[in-house]
């Protein structure tokens, strides 16, 4: 069974397996099977992998095979039964061991003094200590396991019973399908957890429902309850969920002669349990205080580091450490005597509706935006709320004049919650929708099966600037110096018209602008070039064809050699390939049939701008393959991070130090010891960062 503790051990044990994978055997399997829950764990729960995604593919493809030949029961555990096959019909309802209770809250350090003299009432005197620790803003799950295996998942339902979620829930990879209990003489134990997405899959998974128009969820809190109760474990598996579990509810004794667990004598002991055997427990964020004082600090400076954090938390649970202690103060019907949460500031606030504008947006959808009476929201001036589309509008019942539940979570976009029907005066106006595009004035289309009012203008000047913002943003084509309110000037002065043309840019026309130097012309200049060599996804990204995010950019750039191969590509075909739905395959087919588009990819192409999957090209083609690079000093054409990733998307390495090993000291201005080293060793080629950019040309 395997257990975190010795890391150096599945080290050791990885590397063998790494070294030849094809020769790993059925007396393995086991030994395998616990190399691959260490990986887990390092990445899921630690985040801190240790060896990189194909590797622990690679291994687990040979477990997948292994489990195969074997023709054996494969364990419940094994990290390969993960992988869901089928649907969930329903979520049948489960009583849980110990009822899941809310917790008082409390708002201030007043409070929380005032729950302390409680406590030392109800302790009659003991000593008590206290640990606090975050509150996991998520959905709570009770998770059951019966000799070390996980045995069910549930929600909190009504407290008393929950909806039976084990197979969603075996898709948390950070939760353990076994973990060894019953080294602690613990037969069955029921933990309590919170269920969350972080702030970047949240952010992520509402970009997605952007692509499709539809409406974002408001807080990671509902996208987390939301997928709990999803019925294709597959798309649970989709969207990330990550698990903190907080609390051990009930156990029993394998041991008669056992009276109680060491390991379970207070709280605090049980988070450390819990993390030790591979759970995601709040271990290293929890503190153990002896007086409330301390307590009220440790809450004061969480709750300033709160927006810091990579998931959401709406306040801290502070709880009476010894669980003997918390057996003598008890509960009511509602809440636990012996626990409290602190509650941060609320992070919504009410405010008017002024008007509505309407953006339009790179595919022609209009976007009506709310704006608003300025309201300061967790520190943060909010005037600006996307309503999204028209059923929104409806569906929330807003209008003109009214006042409206806003919220902003952390760096979550602010959001409408509800109007206030109940605050109006009769002078409220409903929202009339446009009929005609707010920019170029042609009427507005809706399809029957989409929310969204569209301009179908392709010519539209407000679609064409968003067009090329997207071209150059961060995730696709990455042109930073080519900022949005750039972009915007050079439309308006007609230096850029459409994607292509940032290719034929009047660089000695954009020196004379003002802002504009030496300096900055040549770094414009350069970040384009660099994008025309970009690895094929980018600019399939870049394009914005619909329901195209990076995932299936990806997918698309590894399946051909030439971006154009599409043009040939059937619906079926599209739709054979990984995560491409008819959805999306007929986004692609539609994309690719369009002369436009195509016209629009050979001006690219003519331009300079690589429309091939350089990938699989660098198999053949003799580039940097084999060559190790080092670069010191200032570079004035690329940024430091472009040039390593170059010198990787063209078959190189990159190295630490200058040693024998180094082939390429590319120096820049001021350079300095590593320059120097260099040229003592006599080995190593120095080059300026112009002739790396030759040599990669070079080997285009
Ligand atoms: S302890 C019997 N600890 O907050 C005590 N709850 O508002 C069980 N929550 O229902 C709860 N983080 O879903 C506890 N560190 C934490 C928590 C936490 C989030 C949730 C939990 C509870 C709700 C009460």
């Amino acid at each position: 069974m395997y257990a975190p503790e010795q890391s150096s051990h599945w080290q050791s044990a990885t590397q063998v397996f790494l070294a030849n994978p094809s020769a790993i055997g059925q007396p393995d399997m086991s030994r395998l099977r616990d190399v691959l829950r260490f990986h887990e764990h390092r990445y899921y729960v630690l985040h801190d992998p240790l060896v990189s995604d194909e590797e622990y593919d690679r291994l687990f493809k040979v477990l997948e095979r292994l489990e195969q030949e074997a023709g054996e029961p494969i364990p419940a555990d094994s990290p390969t039964q993960r992988v869901a096959s089928s649907l969930t019909k329903s979520f049948p309802t489960v009583s849980h061991l110990v009822p899941m209770l809310s917790l008082e809250n409390s708002y201030n350090g007043e409070d929380l003094t005032d729950w302390d003299r409680k406590v030392r009432e109800g302790a009659q005197g003991l000593s008590i200590r206290y640990c606090v620790e975050p509150k996991f803003d998520g959905a709570s799950i009770s998770l059951l396991y019966e000799n070390d295996l996980l045995v069910r998942a549930a929600t909190r339902g009504d407290g008393v019973a929950g909806d039976d979620i084990t197979p969603n829930v075996r898709q948390i990879r950070s939760v353990p399908l076994s973990a060894p209990f019953s080294a602690h003489h613990i037969q069955q134990i029921e933990i309590r957890g919170e269920v969350l997405l972080t702030k970047e899959n949240f952010r992520k998974y509402n970009e997605q429902l952007a692509e499709q128009n539809l409406p974002p969820l408001a807080n990671p809190r509902n996208a987390a309850a939301g997928s709990l109760r999803i019925k294709d474990p597959k798309e649970v598996k989709r969207r990330q969920l990550e698990a903190f579990l907080y609390h051990v509810s009930f156990h029993t004794i394998s041991d008669a002669s056992l009276k109680q667990i060491p390991a379970l004598q207070s709280h605090s002991k049980s988070l450390e349990l819990l993390w030790d055997l591979g759970f995601r427990s709040p271990n290293k964020e929890k503190m153990v205080f002896d007086s409330i004082e301390g307590v009220i600090a440790y809450c004061h400076e969480f709750e300033s580091k709160r927006d810091d954090l990579p998931y959401e938390i709406d306040g801290m649970v502070i709880k009476v450490d010894e669980l003997a202690l918390q057996e003598k103060l008890g509960m009511t019907t509602h809440h636990p005597r012996w626990a409290i949460a602190y509650k941060f500031k609320a992070r919504q606030a009410t405010s008017t509706l002024l008007r509505v504008e309407y953006q339009v947006g790179r595919t022609g959808a209009i976007t009506p935006v709310a704006k608003i009476e300025p309201v300061a929201i967790g520190g943060v001036s909010v005037g600006s709320i996307s309503l999204h589309n028209e059923d929104f509008i409806r569906e929330k019942d807003i209008q003109l004049g009214d006042r409206v539940l806003v919220e902003r979570a952390g760096d979550v976009i602010p959001y409408i919650v509800k109007s206030l029907p109940e605050w109006r005066k009769g002078t409220e106006i409903p929202i009339q929708f446009p009929t005609n595009c707010p920019v170029c004035a042609s009427p507005l289309e809706k399809e029957s099966t989409e929310a969204v009012w569209r301009c179908n203008n392709d010519e539209c000047p407000a679609q064409l600037v968003e067009k090329i913002i997207h071209f150059v943003s961060k995730d696709a084509m990455d042109i930073r110096s080519l900022g949005e309110s750039n972009i915007r000037k050079f439309y308006d002065l007609g230096l850029l018209s459409t994607i292509p043309s940032i290719y034929h840019l009047n660089f000695d026309e954009i020196a004379r602008l003002e802002g504009f130097g030496a300096k900055s012309v040549e770094k414009l200049k350069a970040a384009i070039e660099v994008s025309k060599s970009n690895p094929l996804h980018r600019l399939i990204t870049a394009l914005g064809i619909r329901f195209v995010g990076e995932t299936t950019a990806k997918t698309l750039a590894n399946q051909v050699q030439h971006l154009l191969d599409y043009q040939h590509y059937s619906l079926e075909q599209l739709q054979s390939l990984e995560d491409v739905g008819v959805k999306v395959a007929e986004s692609i087919h539609q994309y690719f049939s369009n002369p436009r588009h195509i016209d629009m990819l050979h001006s690219l192409e003519a331009a300079g701008v690589s429309l091939t999957n350089v990938k699989k090209e660098s198999v053949t083609k003799d580039n940097l393959h084999g060559q190790t690079f080092l670069f010191t000093g200032t570079l004035m054409r690329l940024k430091r991070s472009e040039a390593e990733a170059l010198v990787e998307q063209f078959g190189g390495k990159l190295v630490s130090g200058v040693s024998s090993k180094l082939n390429y000291l590319v120096a820049g201005e001021e350079a300095g010891s590593k320059l120097e080293k260099a040229k003592k060793l006599n080995t190593v080629k120095i080059i300026s960062e112009d002739e790396f950019l030759t040599l990669i040309q070079g080997s285009e």
